[in-house]
């Protein structure tokens, strides 16, 4: 148990690349962290300090077990969540295979990942998010809105995304509500993207933890779409 004027964060996906970038920032900030990722194994070295929950954001079962982490941090009364950050996502087969060809299972599954887990997960913590006046960061794509060949499972599923943050930062004003493109990064994600492509020249997912920052940090930005890139070098 830790001291309660201590913000709060769960991170999904936090097992490399942008989450885990977020997630070592956010500790090293003073948050009490929740972390989850399927492979969970290395965690406990690479984010000490963090409460680690290995699972697939797509069971009910995990998330039940997330629930409990965060409420575990804090006395009934004073339980809170400052910050859920949808983060983990799945991008479909690689390579990336056409509309006429996709099966039908690994788009179920990305809807899966993209968009249900974070709808439930969001309606599991929003009791916790309301008596905070919490934030809702759902990581989203330029996928949502461009249409790429071969982005039509992924794509479709962060636009999907996006309208739920939407409709939830109009049905819940006392939120902070933003989906946020992040751009490119150089992550597992992106090299799948792009197999056997040099991705070296994009940046590091580190690159875009300040922009995040800044957003958390201001409350004040409307909630809504927003692009990591527009947010570099501005105080929102
Ligand atoms: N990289 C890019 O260029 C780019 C561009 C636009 C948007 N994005 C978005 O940015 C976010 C982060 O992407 P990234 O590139 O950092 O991805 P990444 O390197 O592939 O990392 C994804 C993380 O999510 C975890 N994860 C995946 N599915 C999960 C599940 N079902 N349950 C729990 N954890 C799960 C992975 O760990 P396990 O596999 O061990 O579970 C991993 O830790 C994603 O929302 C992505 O769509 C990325």
């Amino acid at each position: 148990m830790t001291s309660t004027s201590q913000s709060t964060v769960l991170v999904t996906g936090a097992g490399r690349g942008l989450g885990l970038a977020l997630a070592r920032s956010l500790l090293s900030s003073g948050w009490r962290v929740v972390v989850d990722a399927r492979r969970a194994e290395h965690l406990a070295a690479a984010l000490p300090g963090a409460v680690v929950v290995p699972g697939d954001v797509t069971e009910p079962a995990h998330r039940d077990a997330l629930a409990s982490a965060v409420s575990g941090l804090a006395p009934t009364d004073e339980q809170r969540l400052d910050l859920l950050v949808n983060n983990a996502s799945d991008l479909g087969p690689s390579p990336l295979p056409r509309l006429a060809d996709v099966p039908l299972a690994a788009v179920r599954r990305v809807y899966e990942t993209n968009v249900l887990a974070p709808l439930a997960l969001t309606q599991k913590f929003l009791p916790l998010l309301r008596a905070s006046h919490g934030t809702v960061l759902n990581i989203s794509s330029d996928a949502a809105v461009e249409a790429y060949a071969g982005w039509g499972a992924y794509g479709s599923s962060k636009a999907a995304l996006d309208q739920l943050t939407a409709v939830l930062a109009a049905e819940e004003p006392g939120l902070a509500v933003y989906s946020v493109d992040p751009g490119d990064m150089r992550t597992e994600m992106h090299q799948a993207a792009f197999p056997g492509e040099d991705i070296s020249d994009r940046p590091a997912p580190e690159a875009v933890v300040p922009a995040l920052l800044r957003l958390i940090a201001s409350r004040t930005a409307p909630s809504g779409r927003v692009r990591a890139a527009d947010l570099a070098g501005t105080s929102v």
